[in-house]
């Protein structure tokens, strides 16, 4: 019976794989789910709680490999079967109709050429080589000729297939540009900012820092796309255009950004669409630095050929930087809900590319004494991505002499406690417990959205409340009365009712959203969810050991440490003691002890000899799956014990995993 049930999950394990790529590709590629992220969420746990009691299943190509695996020691180099190059730079329209001009003398013609224009985007080159429509292997560019094998990493983005759909080339490697959207990067950086986390500069960096993590776990949780742009190799005859190549890319079930490729019938309308581009470059939600200028013709890309590291067929008209120089007038130092003393350039108001900027990120004083930046100095800025620009480099030759140091701080600036930076940190943090700026931001952070979400109780109001010194704690949000909203500027007996019911209503938040609003270092909304849902209820989590925490696949060492640290602090005991008074105990109805059966259905039948019905249920429950009475389509699993009949039978013909007592056993025991 283990080979039958074997070659049912098998075939189970097929069919799910087979939904989860399908519901991949209308999500990534084509921007066009089919289904809810729940239902995705669903059918992937289903997947992986197969490949839990059939580990063979777990294939290279298993879309369970988006999760991540096994660290590596270090990435092992990976030789280009043909070399990646790179482009020849135009700045203007003049380098541009250059190009046209050689392109056509070297192909002697006259007559117009036609182009195919892309946006070129800013991240990171990389390879990928799909065999029998599987993917095997990822790689960055590198040198060109030799780059580094980055498989594991290139397997956790979603937008990547594993496995190519209709009429793909049994060989083939595709190249593309691996990159993360604004939005996300702003996300990360904020979040990373209040945690007082070195930041990144730029899109780029955090795209190039995630894809080098040997980790691939941590790459998993990094937001990162691609957009595929060209074929490399393939053991099919290459479409008669450019534009065929990236159509069939995207036939294949590779993300391309056709939306945003142009056709140019001629070096005119080329740089009319370059132009155009460049006006869109503000509002697109990727940054670009360019746009990509290919000849459409696969012959004449042929005849064309390549210099050493370039083609002669495509040319990168690159966007000016959006850098300016101003004065560093002085630095801020700001202190986030953690106590990370961060660093903030004040400067003299200069338009970046139609941007005021007025202040700067100085990151952290690494970076501070690796660029040598000083009060006084005249600096280059640059705006790349994110909300704040950076500071690129200090202008030397404007140096007076008179410029003075940024020194680390050795005193918070708000409550004057002592600041600490622990070993291999790049931020110094405030040791004071009674810190207002922490106090200030841990309120503005437990009033917002996806937090406590308390309408109305924004900056303003938070300001002058801790002013009034009417809250000292979080906990005295649910002290207040209508009589301290009086106390406020411009205050109306409908705005403070509101505030009431706002703050009366947000003590019936689910715990995911209480879980986050606590401010617990490296807790975002993601993995606030998923400790609501492992454990259910805020007691449960605050005497989770460190073995049950680390137990869950999206919490590593820093994130258990950080939990222990804050519910084993007597401050934030007392604190949500204070809280629960208020009536906040939310509790999770999805809770489980265990999600190794997470939304799994079992039916039990026969006579079985290991364990009770009863007790067999309830251990399929506390793992977060359900018993039920009968054989459907939706039963994931039937327990059958001897002289198990027709259940029995009506599994066999639905195609159900059958498991013996044994194998259930197992199954519930199994790590
Ligand atoms: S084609 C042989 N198309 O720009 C030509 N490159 O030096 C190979 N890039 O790092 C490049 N968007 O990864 C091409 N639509 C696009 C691109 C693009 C971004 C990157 C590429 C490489 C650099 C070119």
């Amino acid at each position: 019976m283990a080979s039958a049930s074997l070659s049912t999950a098998r075939q189970q394990h097929h069919e799910i794989a087979q939904q989860l790529h399908h519901h991949n590709f209308c999500y990534h590629a084509l921007d066009r789910p089919e289904i809810s992220d729940a239902e995705y969420d669903q059918l992937l746990q289903k997947l992986l709680s197969l490949e839990e009691q059939f580990p063979e299943l777990a294939t290279a190509d298993s879309p369970s490999q988006r999760v991540g695996s096994q660290p590596l020691e270090g990435f092992t180099p990976a030789i280009h079967a043909r070399p990646m190059l790179s482009l020849e730079n135009a700045f203007d329209a003049e380098n541009l109709k250059e190009f046209d001009t050689r392109t056509k003398r070297f192909l002697s013609r006259s007559e117009d050429l036609q182009y195919l224009c892309e946006p070129k985007l800013d991240g990171v080159a990389v390879a990928l080589t799909y065999q029998q429509g599987k993917l095997v292997r990822g790689a960055t560019r590198g040198d060109g000729t030799t780059g580094e094998d980055i498989t594991q990493n290139v397997r956790t983005i979603g937008a990547i297939p594993l496995q190519l759909q209709d009429d793909y080339p049994e060989q083939l490697e595709v190249r593309g540009e691996i990159y993360m959207e604004l939005e996300a990067f702003q996300v990360l950086n904020r979040q990373r900012r209040e945690e007082g986390e070195a930041t990144f500069a730029n899109p780029r960096n955090l795209t190039a820092g995630s894809l080098r993590q040997l980790d691939s776990k941590l790459t998993a949780t990094r937001p990162l796309t691609i957009s595929c742009y060209g074929i490399g190799i393939s053991s099919e005859a290459t479409p008669k255009t450019h534009k065929d190549s990236l159509e069939s890319l995207q036939r294949w079930g590779l993300k391309v950004n056709l939306d945003m490729v142009q056709e140019a019938s001629n070096m005119d309308d080329v740089i009319a669409r370059y132009v155009e581009l460049q006006e869109m470059r503000e509002t697109l939600p990727y940054e670009i630095d360019g746009m990509v200028v290919k000849v459409n013709d696969s012959n004449l890309q042929q005849e064309l050929g390549e210099k050493s590291r370039t083609p002669r067929w495509a040319i990168a008209a690159k966007f000016p930087a959006r850098q300016e120089q101003t004065l560093l007038e002085s630095v801020q130092l700001q202190v986030g809900r953690t106590g990370a003393v961060t660093p903030v350039a004040k400067l003299q108001p200069v338009n970046v590319s139609g941007v005021m900027v007025s202040s700067a990120s100085l990151h952290n004083w690494d970076e501070i004494n690796r660029l040598d930046i000083r009060i006084g100095d005249t600096v280059v800025i640059e705006r790349a991505g994110d909300v704040i620009p950076n500071i690129v480099r200090v202008v030397a030759e404007k140096r007076t002499g008179k410029e003075q140091p940024i020194p680390e701080p050795n005193h918070c600036p708000i409550c004057h406690s002592p600041v600490h930076r622990e070993e291999g940190e790049v931020i110094p943090r405030c040791q004071g417990v009674n810190c207002p700026a922490k106090l200030k931001e841990s309120l503005k952070h437990f009033c917002s959205r996806g937090a406590m979400d308390i309408e109305g109780l924004g900056d303003r109001l938070i300001d002058q409340l801790l002013r009034l010194k009417l809250v000292n704690s979080l906990a005295d949000i649910y002290h207040l009365t209508r009589e301290d909203f009086f106390q406020f500027d411009r205050m109306g007996d409908k705005l403070a009712d509101n505030l009431l019911q706002a703050i009366s209503s947000s003590k019936q938040r689910p715990l995911e959203n209480f879980i986050f609003a606590l401010g617990i270092r490296h807790v975002g909304k993601h993995l606030a969810k998923v400790l609501s849902r492992q454990f259910g209820n805020l007691e449960a989590l605050a005497t989770a050991t460190s073995d049950q925490l680390l137990a869950l696949h999206e919490v590593g060492p820093q994130v258990s440490e950080s939990l222990i640290h804050f519910f084993g602090d007597t401050n934030n005991q007392s604190l949500l003691k204070k809280l629960n008074q208020e009536g906040i105990n939310p509790t999770s109805d999805e809770q489980v002890i265990g999600d190794r059966l997470q939304g799994q259905v079992f039916v039990f039948t026969g006579s079985l000899e290991q364990f009770s019905r009863k007790e067999g249920e309830a251990l399929v429950e506390v793992q977060g799956g359900r018993a039920s009475g009968s054989v459907s389509k939706k039963t994931d699993y039937v327990v059958a014990g001897p002289g198990a009949g027709s259940k029995l039978a009506k599994a066999e013909q639905l195609g159900v995993v059958i498991l013996s007592e044994n194998d259930f056993l197992q199954l519930i025991n199994s790590e």
